[in-house]
């Protein structure tokens, strides 16, 4: 009894030892014990492990290469979504989100804390009981990966916290990455065992990540820095600073990097400096991060549905690289627009190759004058479609042509048209094919209908066999239709009958998205579906009604209305209601609440919650929230330090009530 008791002290006292100094070695850096000394505390701990297996456990630093292969990785759902960042490539662009967030907090002073953007693989980390629980990668956001085996093969990543500070449950994120020394050596390596080598340290930290083997993990040198506590662990935590802070109390490896800028200008200084600094860096960063320091302003910010509004990321600028122009292609759009495409000979920029860039119109051709043959500047900004930057007219051989907008329309043969004043030159026949096809992508794309199998080869012969005119044909497709077409199967045809079924069903703000009206994107389509109940409603709504709509302005209100009043767009949309797609909003549908019907106006700060969250919750009852106050308002909500809106209510004996009063109205 007592032999055992003292055994098991010793297996603690040993994995306690190697922790600290794996933290000494992986973390800070500054080694304490020679490696013979810790191959023996290592060693020591194997043999009694082996001696005794019911005393192993998954956190004993044995383990970290303890898992067998995976067959696949499990789907884990993120307790709290893992969004993105928002992206800025100027200063004024940081400017701008200082003067969002200082809208949001008028008056108060705020903090910022800058760090670098780490460009790896996002991590979420779940400890349970002090103890790694479960790692899991970004995912799509909402749910991700299961790469606990792999994650603990990462020495510097605790598989346990300190029992003082250990809490019952806690989640951390931050970034895996591979240093660039790292890196090298690994794709020389690989070079030796005639394997590709990894384009650059992120694709090498992704694909190791992704390994199915952690034995094989463990060979590759990955690295991680935390930056984030999620929900609990966070208590007693009140900026952003003071969870770093604890964080690297609890031994997580954290940037050495992350500073305090007092206000917005000394923000941006410290980015532009580490456009330069950050070739010192054995890693790469693709910029730097800019966060509220506050968390509690952080929460009163809160998020987007895609990310949060209390950071942000500055993108350092793109290196240029350069390639030729071997053709400019004109690519006609769904709303028309005739674009000149440059055809490129192949080039590698910022992770991956690429072979043509948008050269917008005739004018930016003009500024530019690029022509075919021409040497140029390329550059590849975050997501966005690679942009020709300059000529590199020393390289100009003889004197290649100038390019010019084609008279008539490359897809239908039509005349097009520039008005004068305008930069973008247009198809403006209603039936050019890739219109037609280009409005049909549009309506089954991801954001809108998602109706799989859609593509752009299928939708180019359904058009061209005069099978579908507009998007509201699809829904009248039968079997025999769809088989006939070449490389057709029955299967396939079966397959797309049923997801365009399935289609009918989507929510409203996705049809609205689908139809492809100038300025309705996904969010203002949600905003639309807000504020009526269906379709009959928005069709019958004027361009006053629809600019009285906050979030929406004259130009989308004109834009909608000269949709509706189309009359080949009516006749498209009759066909969809037809066949039974969704034309009703939870408006539509929900029971008479205190709210419903009713034109509300906000003004002045709202505290409870953001104008954005009151809003919705107004349109969730059946209210519609508008800007400005007529006698067409119901009521008129007053915050703190209202303005002239709460005057014009008083003068035209509008009903007014406060925040609280509201919120018990919403209840
Ligand atoms: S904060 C929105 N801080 O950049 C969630 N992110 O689009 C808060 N990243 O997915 C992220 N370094 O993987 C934050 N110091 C840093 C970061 C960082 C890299 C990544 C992260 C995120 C992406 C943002």
């Amino acid at each position: 009894m007592g032999a055992k008791k003292n055994l098991r002290a010793r297996v603690t006292e040993l994995r306690e030892l190697i922790r600290l100094h794996d933290r000494k070695y992986y973390v800070d850096h500054v080694p304490e014990i020679s490696d013979g000394e810790y191959d023996a505390l290592m060693a020591e701990l194997v043999g009694l492990e082996r001696e005794h297996p019911e005393l192993v456990t998954p956190d004993s630093p044995t383990q970290r290469v303890g898992g067998a292969p995976t067959e696949g990785f499990r789907t884990v759902e993120h307790a709290v979504p893992m969004l993105s960042l928002d992206n800025t490539y100027s200063p004024e662009e940081l400017l701008a989100f200082d003067a969002g967030v200082r809208k949001r907090l008028p008056d108060e002073p705020v903090e910022y804390v800058v760090e670098p953007k780490l460009d790896g693989v996002s991590i979420s980390l779940r400890y349970v009981n002090g103890r790694l629980d479960v790692a899991v990668t970004r995912g799509d956001g909402t749910r991700g990966d299961d790469v606990t085996a792999n994650i603990r093969t990462i020495r510097s990543i605790p598989t346990s916290l300190p029992g003082r500070l250990g809490v019952t449950e806690m989640e951390v994120r931050g970034e895996v990455f591979m240093p660039r020394s790292g890196f090298e050596r690994l794709n020389r390596r690989r070079e030796s065992n005639e394997e590709p080598p990894f384009v650059n340290p992120r694709n090498a930290a992704a694909g190791s990540l992704k390994l199915r083997d952690p034995g094989e993990v463990a060979g590759r040198p990955l690295e991680a820095f935390f930056y984030q506590i999620v929900g609990g662990g966070a208590s007693r935590v009140a900026t952003h600073l003071e969870a770093i802070e604890r964080m690297r109390a609890m031994g997580f490896p954290v940037s050495p990097d992350i500073t305090l800028a007092p206000h917005v200008e000394a923000a941006v200084e410290k980015c532009l400096e580490w456009d330069d600094k950050r070739r010192g860096l054995d890693y790469d960063i693709d910029g730097m991060v800019v966060k509220v320091n506050s968390l509690e302003q952080q929460e009163r910010l809160g998020s987007t549905a895609k990310s949060p509004r209390w950071g942000i990321a500055y993108k350092f600028p793109a290196e240029a690289v350069r390639t030729v122009v071997s053709d400019i292609v004109v690519q006609v759009g769904r709303t028309g627009k005739l674009t000149p495409v440059a055809v490129l000979e192949p080039v590698f920029v910022s992770g991956s190759t690429v072979s043509r860039a948008t050269l917008h119109n005739q004018d930016e051709i003009e500024r530019l004058d690029v022509r075919v043959g021409d040497t140029v500047a390329i550059e590849k900004r975050g997501e966005v479609i690679p942009k020709v930057v300059e000529v590199v007219k020393s390289r100009r051989r003889g004197r290649p042509r100038r390019f010019r907008m084609p008279a008539t329309c490359p897809a239908c043969g039509e005349p097009v048209v520039r008005p004068s004043g305008e930069v973008d030159t247009r198809c403006e026949n209603v039936s050019c094919p890739e219109q037609v096809g280009g409005r049909i992508r549009h309506f089954a794309s991801r954001g809108a209908m998602d109706v799989r199998g859609l593509g752009s080869a299928l939708v180019r012969q359904l058009v061209s066999e005069g099978l579908v005119g507009d998007y509201g044909d699809l829904y009248a497709l039968k079997a025999p239709d769809v088989t006939a077409l070449p490389r057709m199967g029955e299967r396939s045809a079966e397959n797309l009958l049923a997801e365009l079924e399935e289609s009918k069903r989507r929510p409203f703000a996705r049809v609205l998205h689908g139809l492809g009206i100038r300025h309705v994107g996904a969010r203002v389509a949600q905003v639309l579906a807000q504020s009526f109940p269906g379709m009959r409603e928005l069709a019958s709504a004027s361009e006053g009604d629809l600019a009285d709509i906050e979030e929406i302005g004259p130009v989308i209100a004109a834009s909608i209305r000269s949709f509706l009043g189309s009359s080949r767009n009516a006749k498209a949309l009759r066909k969809l209601e037809e066949a039974g797609v969704n034309m009703r909003g939870d408006l539509g549908r929900r029971r008479k609440t205190a709210l419903a019907g009713l034109t509300v106006v906000l003004t002045g700060t709202l505290v409870r919650r953001t104008r954005h969250e009151v809003a919705a919750a107004i349109a969730e009852a059946g209210g519609r929230v508008s800007s400005s106050v007529s006698s067409k308002t119901d009521l008129v909500v007053v915050g703190k330090d209202p303005g002239s809106k709460h005057t014009k209510a008083l003068k035209l004996g509008i009903r007014t009530m406060n925040e609280a009063e509201l919120e018990r109205l919403l209840e």
